[in-house]
This record gives C-alpha cells, sequence and structure tokens, in this order.
C-alpha cells in the first residue's frame, strides 16, 4: 500500500496534511499520535469510506480512490468505535457481518464456524455482543472483519478499553496474521505498543513527525545522542521539537 500526500481537509481545517507511508505485504504498520492527531480520518481514506482532498492511494497496484469496490473488497476494517451490534447475538453479529461481504452458502457456513472456532466465540455462540466480557467484543470484531479474507486489515484503536491480558493475546493474533502474509495497519495510542509493529509512523495535528522502525525512531528521538529508552519517551521528545519548531517559526 503506497499513501503519497494525502490531504483532508474539514472548511478551512486541515486534518490530515500531506501524510506519505508505503507498507509492504505482511507488515504490521503503525500510526501512532495522540488524539486529533488525524489517524482515524486516514484510516477512514485508506478504507474508501471518506474521500481525500488530494493526493494518491494505491493498493496492490491499484489506484484505490479510482478503482472503488473491487480494490476494497481486499481489505478488512475495525473501527474505533467497533461497529458491532450490541443486541445482536455474536452469530448474529456474524452473519450480518457475511452476508455484508458477500459471503454465501457453504463458504459462508464453513468461515463463520471458522473464526467462532479461532477466536474461541463458541461459549457465547447466543449472548448478546453487548454482554461480551472484555477482551470478547475485540475478538468478535476483529473476527468479523475476517471473515471475507481481507489482505489488508486495518484496526484503529482496537486494543484500547481491553485489560493488558487481553492486548497481549491480541497482539499474538495480529503477529500471526502477519506472519500468514496478511498486512495489518493499527492505530493506537498506547506508545509502548509500538513495538508490536515492524515500522510506524508518529502524527500530530495532521501532519506526519517520524517514520521508521521503532528502533529508528527512538534512536533518532533520544536527545544528547543517546536514544530514547522508550517509545513513550521518544514520542514525547519528538512531539515537543515539533511544537517548539512551530512556536519559533510563528514568532
Ligand atoms: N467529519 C469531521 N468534520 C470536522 N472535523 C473533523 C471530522 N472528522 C474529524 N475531524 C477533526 O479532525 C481531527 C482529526 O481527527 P481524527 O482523525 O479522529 O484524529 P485521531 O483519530 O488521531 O484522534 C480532529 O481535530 C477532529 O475533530
Ligand atoms: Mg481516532
Amino acid at each position: 500500500m503506497q499513501v503519497r500526500d494525502l490531504v483532508r481537509t474539514f472548511g478551512d481545517f486541515t486534518a490530515v496534511d500531506h501524510i506519505s507511508f508505503s507498507v509492504r505485504k505482511g507488515e504490521v504498520y503503525g500510526l501512532l499520535g495522540p488524539n486529533g492527531a488525524g489517524k482515524s480520518t486516514t484510516f477512514r481514506m485508506l478504507c474508501g469510506l471518506l474521500p481525500a482532498s488530494g493526493g494518491t492511494l494505491m493498493v496492490a497496484g491499484a489506484d484505490l480512490l479510482k478503482a472503488g469496490a473491487k480494490a476494497r473488497e481486499r481489505l478488512g476494517y475495525v473501527a474505533q468505535k467497533f461497529s458491532l451490534y450490541g443486541q445482536l447475538s455474536v452469530d448474529e453479529n456474524l452473519e450480518f457481518f457475511a452476508s455484508a461481504y458477500g459471503l454465501r452458502g457453504r463458504h459462508r457456513k464453513d468461515r463463520i464456524a471458522a473464526l467462532k472456532n479461532q477466536f474461541e466465540l463458541d461459549q457465547f455462540s447466543r449472548l448478546p455482543s453487548g454482554q461480551l466480557p472484555g477482551g470478547f467484543k475485540q475478538r468478535l470484531a476483529l473476527a468479523a472483519a475476517l471473515l471475507h479474507e481481507p489482505d489488508i486489515l486495518f484496526l484503529d484503536e482496537a486494543t484500547s478499553g481491553a485489560d493488558p491480558l487481553a492486548r497481549r493475546q491480541f497482539w499474538g493474533r495480529i503477529t500471526a496474521l502477519s506472519e500468514q502474509g496478511v498486512t495489518v495497519i493499527v492505530t493506537t495510542h498506547f506508545m509502548e505498543e509500538a513495538e508490536y509493529c515492524d515500522r510506524i509512523i508518529i502524527l500530530d495535528a495532521g501532519r506526519s513527525l517520524a517514520e521508521g522502525t521503532p528502533a529508528e525512531i527512538r534512536a533518532h528521538a533520544g536527545m544528547g545522542g543517546e536514544a530514547a529508552a522508550t517509545m513513550e519517551e521518544a514520542f514525547i521528545a519528538i512531539v515537543e521539537k515539533e511544537r517548539h519548531r512551530q512556536a519559533e517559526r510563528a514568532a
């Protein structure tokens, strides 16, 4: 996936300001940044849910903004506020998403059964999804997004609200998917989760501040020549440096 000079404005406000990055097949790629950085807006454009104001989006050589539905069939998306139906049971949610993805007959039955098994959801088949315990809501949202075997999976803050154990299990599943060749693009505001990503981009106020592997970013962010010890430290240093630069420019 190649993103070049992606822009999104809302009136005279620029939410995404000339962002560029590329993600290789099977990579786990992270968008990190504080609230309002433009992560969800970027995701919605990448998934074809929101038109871009400018820039290009290529997926496996096809222009996502022009290719439309055909290119989007290859994507799976877990929205920041999961699009599960809380009153519908686990089975009903999976049936709903399977229809939405156009799965039919035997294949549809098999996919639902396989994902329920893989995500240990069988025990909750008839439970309204709103009543699922902690990490199982995340599991169901992920299972629903994988029904049609997407090549690229988008997860927007998918671990927020989950306890540490559930988050660790979740990342275990993500790593396994990427090892099977699925490209996974995530957003997170948990800085330490950057370490699960092969590469990350740091966004603040719509702009890209740094890009690279977590180790590269910690190395560059370090003050006085030493690498930052944690991603949290690196992140704060990078954002502060940029805000300082902006303030100087404005003065
Ligand atoms: N539909 C919209 N209309 C106006 N402003 C929006 C809209 N969607 C997002 N924004 C603004 O764009 C900025 C980036 O939002 P968002 O992409 O949700 O950030 P993040 O996901 O990084 O927290 C925020 O200031 C937000 O208020
Ligand atoms: Mg968001």
